[in-house]
């Protein structure tokens, strides 16, 4: 295929759209929430936000750079801008942790098409947290329906990515992260009007930094690249569809600040409710699940926001899957020269057999454990705690030692056609050539250590 032929955004809204939509997902209302309750709750938060700003904003800027430059997929970009090089890893670590993060995330995409269908029964508006667990886990272990559900969530999603980029990713994120956004606005202003919510507002602004660790820091590590889409070649996909003239630094700071209010925002709309009614934050998992239920028993039009709001994780979780097939889809078509029918065809096919693996491995076949860990949480720990970082060092190394500054500056100014502040430059070169690449080494031997 010739770059003529190639499909692109049109234009900076839509960029914007499908950058937040691919960040905005389960990791910001699922994963964050409970992860800061795991975490000791502010203290998490304290150290995520200088992860994103100091370490997760270079990195994204540095993806950028990869993918506009290079015009191509993850792995042909790399292919373009350091030929038959070790750097190909980049891409190889694209491919894969595609896969083994859609192993759990479509899982996860199915509960919320099942809670949809769940909202419209009584049984889930009960104002009974150990009733809510019950019949969560009893879902979640079965051997059906999660699996079917992962599977309509994974149908969804790629047909989507056949529309093509213009026409499907870029459309149907510019439908629906405005009302993402909206929707979670008015379950925290509901959260936080509950009695006893104070509490919980208390645990997630402060901070107690007796409790971080090695694992608190290698959480909010994996947690910053998953939230933002960073170190599998997600956002090198993107780029490759961003227009030149487009800024690549004022995308990054719109999409990670976008995900990261939305995080926070999450975490308001299910913290507070969880102190609220008495439950551990530290609930795992199953918090969204479990939890927000509950809020919604006990509202006026309780029935009707729950099942907008599943609607809404549901969407918030398609916008997301779609880039990560998005990943592998671009190099499968352009680096083997795929229809684009087939190449998502074959991911469908493939995903659809991993994930259902991982579902079973909730509980229906309990033999299916690695390492003392489900293939479920197995994939989550792989690919945020590992393969994530590890790409995530990588970039920067590439694009701090590999690129030449001046082709960086070329890239970042748009041909000087745009002003680039030098010093912010000099920064920002230090911080991808050092600074990051060392703070993930450090994080990824605590991890090991701890
Ligand atoms: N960021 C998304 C979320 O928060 C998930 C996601 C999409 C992702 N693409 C990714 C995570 C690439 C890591 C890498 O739900």
């Amino acid at each position: 295929m010739s770059n003529l032929d190639r499909d692109s955004f049109s234009s900076r809204f839509g960029v914007l759209v499908a950058v937040a939509g691919s960040a905005v997902g389960l990791g910001n209302l699922w994963r964050f929430p409970y992860l800061v309750g795991n975490n000791g709750g502010a203290a998490f938060i304290i150290i995520y936000l200088l992860f994103v700003i100091v370490l997760c904003l270079p990195i994204m800027v540095s993806e950028f750079v990869i993918g506009r430059r290079g015009r191509a997929n993850s792995f042909g970009a790399i292919e373009k801008l350091a030929p038959r090089s070790g750097w190909l890893s980049i891409g190889v670590i694209s491919v894969v942790a595609s896969f083994t993060i859609m192993a759990f995330y479509s899982v996860v995409g199915g509960w919320t098409i099942y809670y949809i269908f769940k909202s419209f029964s009584n049984t889930l508006f009960v104002n009974d947290s150990q009733n809510l667990t019950l019949q969560f886990s009893a879902f979640i272990e079965s051997p059906y329906l999660p699996t079917l559900s992962h599977l309509l969530f994974l149908a969804l999603s790629s047909l989507i990515v056949v529309a093509g980029v213009k026409n499907g990713i870029e459309k149907y994120s510019k439908l629906l992260m405005p009302l993402l956004f909206l929707l979670v606005v008015i379950v925290a202003i509901r959260s936080l009007t509950l009695e006893g919510s104070a509490k919980g507002v208390e645990f997630l602004f402060r901070p107690d930094f007796s409790k971080v660790t090695g694992k608190t820091l290698l959480d909010a590590l994996g947690q910053a690249f998953f939230s933002l889409s960073l170190g599998m070649g997600c956002m090198i996909t993107y780029s490759s569809y961003v227009k030149k003239e487009e800024n690549l630094f004022k995308i990054s700071i719109m999409g990670a600040g976008a995900d990261t209010i939305f995080a926070l925002i999450a975490g308001l709309a299910i913290v507070p409710a969880v102190f609220a009614f008495g439950i551990s934050p530290s609930e795992g998992p199953s918090l969204v699940f479990i939890t927000l239920p509950q809020v919604f028993a006990q509202i006026p039009f309780g029935r009707v926001i729950s099942i907008l709001f599943f609607i809404i994780l549901l969407i918030a979780a398609v916008t997301s899957a779609i880039s990560l097939i998005e990943v592998v889809t671009a190099f499968l078509t352009e680096e083997l020269n795929w229809s684009r029918k087939k190449a998502v065809a074959t991911i469908f096919v493939a995903l659809g057999f991993i994930g259902a693996l991982s579902s079973l491995s909730m509980g229906a076949l309990p033999s299916l454990t690695i390492f003392g860990k489900n293939l479920f949480d197995l994939f989550d720990f792989i690919s945020s705690n590992i393969l994530l970082p590890l790409g995530g060092a990588l970039v920067v190394l590439f694009v701090g030692w590999r690129l030449n500054g001046a082709e960086l500056y070329d890239e970042l100014s748009n041909g000087a056609t745009i002003k680039f502040d030098r010093r912010l430059f000099r920064v920002f070169l230090f911080v991808i050539k050092y600074v990051a690449p060392l703070a993930i080494l450090i994080v990824l031997l605590a991890n090991f250590l701890a």
